[in-house]
């Protein structure tokens, strides 16, 4: 059963039920103004149909920013699936969902976010063409999360210099939140590099990892906004950055994976005013939609997500440039970037 939803400054909304599977789901389309919606599926258990329309909303709107930052020819779109991943999922689910997305007709491609796996996606692609990020077929980019990871790597180097004087990683501390999918690839990039790393995350078996592979230290997930660190890089969940939070920081750069990290537009305010940059979420994590537009796009060129990740590094330098120059939080600097790019 489709039910459009009422979203004005969205193109298309609609909440999917299908008894049979217990499928609950939004699809929501921000803008096809630069070419087809993409982004991922996020599966979480929210606690109403509100909380799961919001964040459909928020995501999305974030994919027209994402892809027109790293200058995609992709709209904006964005899927949630109302579930618990670790005890809902099943095959009868995901193919359900892959009849959703076709029915949006190739409006919305969609791919893998927290809680969805590429074996996840592959089921749902059994169901529809416009399933992107699996690991079988013609153009097939697997799993999203290392190039996410080094693409905020090299984004993270570039806003060195502007938080530091100097683009040198080696010697830093790194405190980063979340081991998962993109954390724990971007913890080894910063290790590789000589960045120590002071890691949280609420699975045990991760920590355990990180302070394995990479002598890591750990703290307690809510401690990690007060340990004494250079970098803060958010690779967990979403608004963590508010008004509590940023207080706690003792970092210069804030520089991550997560989508949304901004609590609010007062958040990125109150981060310039503590003099702590703020390399943009939606700039330096264009990794994982890079990697799966080459499927999207059908790109051969086997440079390309090579150069566009370098580019991701390039526009998080001139961002911070211009916030710098005009004194302005380099969050408004990307939308003001974005919306420019958006109008023409
Ligand atoms: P994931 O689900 O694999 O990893 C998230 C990790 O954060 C898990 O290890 C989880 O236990 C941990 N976590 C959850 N709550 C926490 C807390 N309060 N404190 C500390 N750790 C906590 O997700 P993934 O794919 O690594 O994504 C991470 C973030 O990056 C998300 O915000 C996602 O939207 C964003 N992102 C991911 C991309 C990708 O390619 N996977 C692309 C662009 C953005």
């Amino acid at each position: 059963k489709l039910t459009p939803l009422d979203a004005p400054g969205y193109e298309k909304v609609v909440y999917a039920e299908d008894a049979e599977s217990g499928l609950k789901s939004i699809i929501a389309v921000h803008s096809t103004k630069l070419g087809p919606a993409a982004g991922g599926c996020r599966m979480f258990n929210y606690p109403d149909l509100e909380t799961a329309k919001i964040d459909a909303l928020r995501l999305s709107k974030g994919m027209t920013y994402k892809n027109a930052a790293a200058s995609l020819p992709l709209g904006g779109g964005k899927s949630v699936i109302m579930a618990d991943p670790n005890t809902d999922k099943s095959p009868e689910l995901m193919q359900a969902f892959g009849r959703f997305v076709e029915s949006f007709g190739g409006m919305y491609t969609t791919a893998e976010d927290v809680g969805i796996s590429v074996e996840d996606i592959e089921e749902a692609a059994k169901f529809t063409s416009h399933a992107a990020g699996l690991n079988k077929g013609a153009f097939a980019s697997g799993d999203p999360s290392p190039v996410t990871a080094r693409g905020v790597f090299l984004s993270c180097l570039a806003a060195l210099k502007h938080a530091f004087g100097r683009d040198q990683i080696e010697g830093k501390t790194v405190a980063l939140q979340g081991l998962g999918h993109v954390g724990m690839y971007f913890a080894e990039h910063l290790h590789a590099a000589g960045a120590q790393l002071l890691v949280s995350d609420i699975d045990a078996h991760a920590v355990a990892e990180a302070r394995q592979r990479f002598s890591a230290r750990s703290v307690a997930p809510d401690d990690i906004y007060d340990v004494e660190a250079d970098i803060f890089a958010p690779c967990a969940m979403g608004a963590i950055l508010n008004a509590d939070t940023i207080k706690r920081l003792k970092v210069k750069l804030v520089c991550g994976a997560a989508n949304n990290q901004l609590a609010d537009d007062a958040a990125g305010d109150a981060l310039m005013e503590r003099g702590i940059v703020y390399a943009p979420d939606y700039v330096v994590n264009g990794g994982g939609i890079i990697s799966v537009s080459t499927e999207i796009l059908k790109i051969t060129d086997e440079k390309w997500v090579d150069r566009k990740i370098e580019q991701l590094a390039e526009t998080t330098d001139k961002i911070l440039t211009k916030a710098k120059a005009l004194n302005a939080s380099p969050h408004k600097v990307a939308d003001q970037f974005v919306e420019e790019v958006l109008a023409n």
